[in-house]
């Protein structure tokens, strides 16, 4: 790299904002991470500066912005769970669109005109076809999902605007799995997804794990997910960075594997891999769930030629087991 680059990072302080921080770092980027630490924690930002700061406050945020004169933002602040859009999609809309526009201003504000999108698989709603591409029609079926469905369509329209503004926005499928050498990993303690809560189960954090809805038109009759070790999407992150500053021009790329695994499946790897038998619970659908989103990810296989180097679910809870085992905000109830 001949310049230090410079990368404004929201939600750094995150699951997956702290992998791709920690990838930036280790690549020799100038990282300045901003999170309200609201779901994220300080010690996870592995490098850099943080500023812990919210982007409902544009005051901050633009003075943020002015000082450190990014290159690129990189945007992962927000909200991210399923069933919580559903009973408040209020929050998601702030939070997710609402946040987003204060962003866009201030860098519109600061001549800063790349940008890359944590979106995701749930814009598709339920797919017609799976594997699903990216050029599927948008057709949200819950709250969060059409919170970043928003905000493609803004970004389409700023680009069209501006022809400066060139973004990448990155749909992600079902991310898991933690740092190879556990020093971070998914720490919120209401983490309500599959495999952390299949592994606090196995820890007896929880009695039971409940499987919401075995009547889907799946083989086993499960949900069916693609399941993306969080340090292959960091990869992406930076692939798709080299991307922009090579003057590729705005651009959307599902992130997932190609392939997926049913809950059951996914809850028989969880007991596998741990070696403990925990119970299960077969109950009702949960709200907002398609059956089956599995990405095509031919595009951006081919256009940043992303080779994923943890395709295998087992790699992917084990990584997230021993994360898990020291996971200093496990909250036993
Ligand atoms: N599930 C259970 N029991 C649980 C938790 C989840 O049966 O205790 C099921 C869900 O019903 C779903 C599947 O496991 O069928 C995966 O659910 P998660 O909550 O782990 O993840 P989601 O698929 O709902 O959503 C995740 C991210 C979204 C992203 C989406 C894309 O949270 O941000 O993947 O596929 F959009």
């Amino acid at each position: 790299m001949s310049k230090k680059l410079r990368i404004f990072v929201t939600g750094g302080a995150g699951y997956i904002g702290s992998h791709v921080v920690k990838a930036l770092g280790e690549k020799g980027y100038d990282v300045l991470t901003c999170d309200n630490l609201s779901t994220g924690n300080e010690w996870a930002v592995l490098c850099g500066k943080l500023i812990i700061g919210d982007l409902a406050d544009k005051d901050a945020l633009s003075k943020a912005i002015q000082d450190f004169r990014p290159d690129v933002v990189m945007h992962f602040a927000a909200s991210i769970v399923v069933p919580e859009s559903v009973k408040d999609p209020l929050k998601y809309y702030r939070n997710n669109t609402v946040n987003t526009i204060n962003l866009l201003d201030v860098m519109k504000e600061g001549a800063v005109s790349r940008f890359i999108f944590s979106s995701t698989a749930a814009v598709y709603g339920i797919p017609e076809n799976i594997p699903v591409s990216e050029d599927a029609p948008m057709n949200p079926i819950n709250p969060y999902g059409t919170s970043k469905m928003m905000t493609e369509l803004f970004l389409k329209d700023i680009a069209f605007a501006n022809s400066d503004f060139r973004y990448v926005s990155l749909r992600y499928f079902n991310v898991a799995g933690a740092d190879a050498q556990s020093r971070i990993g998914q720490a919120y303690k209401e983490s309500t997804h599959l495999i952390t809560r299949a592994l606090k189960t196995a820890k007896r954090e929880f009695d039971k794990l409940q499987i919401f809805g075995t009547d889907y038109p799946t083989p086993d009759g499960t949900c069916i997910r693609d399941y993306i070790h969080v340090d292959d999407l960091a990869e992406a992150h930076l692939l798709a960075l080299q991307y922009l500053t090579d003057g590729g021009k705005s651009n959307v790329f599902n992130c997932g594997y190609g392939h997926g695994y049913s809950v059951r499946e996914v809850v028989d790897a969880a007991k596998k891999v741990t070696g403990i038998d925990f119970n299960v619970e077969e109950i009702g659908r949960r709200q907002g769930d398609p059956h089956a989103l599995v990405a095509d990810s031919s595009k951006i296989k081919q256009r940043l030629n992303w080779h994923p180097k943890y395709d295998d679910l087992e790699y992917i809870i084990k990584t997230a087991w021993e994360w898990e085992k020291i996971n200093p905000v496990a909250n036993p109830r």
